[in-house]
């Protein structure tokens, strides 16, 4: 299923889907305008994680399920209650996902499962109806959703992956050839859903969250927010306020700030994965006398934020600097100690569609308004701990004010 959907992730799809993601921003800066018009001194203290939240949601609504939907306005609206409900985490899920990891057979028998019926049944009528209402009135439109019917029929190839993908940025991974030839695969509408849902799943909390994370790192660093907005600035004119994929993409600053963004505060803390033959991993010090030999089905876990914080990998590790990304030192970095989006066959599929997805964001943002701390900002950054996800204590306060 991988192999046959990695085509619908290359940086010529995202090309496509880059103005639903500038016409949510759009929606998104209009709300923020209109309250700052309402306020008494023309700014506000906003909680960013709401924002980017709502940000992150009506991307997905739009790119992955084909729907319109302005969560900055629309504040209850049902789309955003359903992502709510599928992805805040919460004790219940929270069983049922270790269940699930340490005892499927178990949890099969007890029939856990992760989404609640009513969601399952939203999410079907959703995607299945979408798609009969395209195919019945012959709608084209550039999404996911389009490529999952694509998919379906088997039009989804993989001869455009080796192009148009050099300047998605730094983080980016590449896609592996392994199970590229098995693309015969019969879908059906529960794969279909099943995949829609998935990237809902997998994209909604790591975007808001790393773009909550930005916003907070560009208020506490302000000489970076200036020369990113000065980035920006340049970029606009060039391309004559037009703002389209190309613009994102050739922007050097702005992927050296979101590449530190993501060794700083990288929404995938850890990656898991089962041992499948034993490996001797040697002595594991000086003093012990035998090898130590990972087993066959031993669970894994590769602990990605410790890593990306280890001073031997990344010196002043706890310092946003995005100079470590720079032309001069970017080749000094280690492959196997920066692994914001996993590594392998398995790493993430969505790698570019993130990227341009919080470059969008960013852009929108500074292009109009600064933002700096505020009374409530969390400073110095610590990390909330009644959360699985990564979070700052007392939320992402932070002020913004329009640009001048
Ligand atoms: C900043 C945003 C994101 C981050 C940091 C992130 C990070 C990750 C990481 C660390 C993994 C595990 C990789 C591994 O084990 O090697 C992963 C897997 C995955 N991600 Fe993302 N992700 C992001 C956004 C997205 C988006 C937007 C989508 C889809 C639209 C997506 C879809 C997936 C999927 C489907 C997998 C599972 C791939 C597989 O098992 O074959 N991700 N992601």
């Amino acid at each position: 299923m991988r192999s046959t959907l990695s085509p619908a992730f290359t940086s010529s799809k995202m090309r496509l889907m880059v103005p639903f993601m500038v016409e949510v921003g759009e929606q998104m800066m209009q709300s923020l305008h209109q309250s700052i018009k309402q306020s008494k001194d023309g700014s506000i203290d906003i909680e960013c994680k709401d924002l980017t939240t709502r940000y992150a949601n009506d991307v997905i609504a739009s790119c992955a399920f084909g729907l319109k939907v302005d969560s900055h306005n629309d504040k209850n609206n049902t789309f955003y209650a359903l992502g709510k409900e599928t992805s805040s985490f919460n004790f219940r899920q929270m069983m049922t996902f270790f269940m699930l990891i340490n005892a499927p057979a178990l949890a099969k028998l007890l029939k856990l499962d992760f989404l609640s019926e009513s969601s399952k049944e939203a999410f079907k009528k959703l995607v299945l109806g979408t798609m009969e209402n395209r195919e019945l009135k012959n709608i084209i439109r550039p999404d996911m959703i389009h490529l999952l019917m694509e998919a379906k029929k088997g039009r989804l190839t993989h001869d455009e992956i080796k192009t148009n993908d050099l300047a998605a940025g730094f983080a980016t991974v590449e896609e592996s050839s392994v199970g590229q030839k098995e693309i015969n695969r019969v879908w059906t509408d529960e794969d279909l859903v099943a995949q829609a849902v998935l990237f809902f799943i997998a994209g909604f909390e790591t975007v808001s969250s790393g773009m909550s994370f930005l916003l907070y790192e560009l208020a506490l660093n302000p000489d970076v927010q200036d020369r990113l907005a000065q980035e920006i600035k340049e970029n606009d004119a060039k391309n004559g306020g037009k703002f389209d994929f190309n613009s994102i993409q050739n922007m050097v600053y702005m992927d050296m700030v979101v590449s530190e963004l993501l060794r700083l505060w990288p929404p995938g803390v850890a990656l898991d994965r089962l041992c499948t033959k034993d490996y001797n991993l040697g002595k594991p010090n000086p003093k012990a006398e035998k090898d130590f030999i990972l087993r066959k089905g031993t669970g894994v876990w590769i602990p990605v934020y410790p890593i990306h914080r280890d001073p031997q990998y990344f010196p002043n590790p706890d310092k946003f600097d995005p100079e470590r990304f720079s032309e001069e030192n970017k080749h000094t970095i280690n492959p196997v100690t920066y692994m914001p989006f996993g590594a392998g066959p398995r790493n993430c599929i969505g790698s570019r569609f993130a990227l341009c997805e919080m470059k969008v964001m960013a852009y929108q943002i500074l292009r109009e308004m600064e933002v700096s701390p505020c009374t409530k900002t969390c400073i110095p950054a610590k990390l909330c701990k009644n959360t699985f996800n990564l979070r700052l204590e007392g939320g992402h306060w932070l002020k913004f004010r329009p640009r001048t």
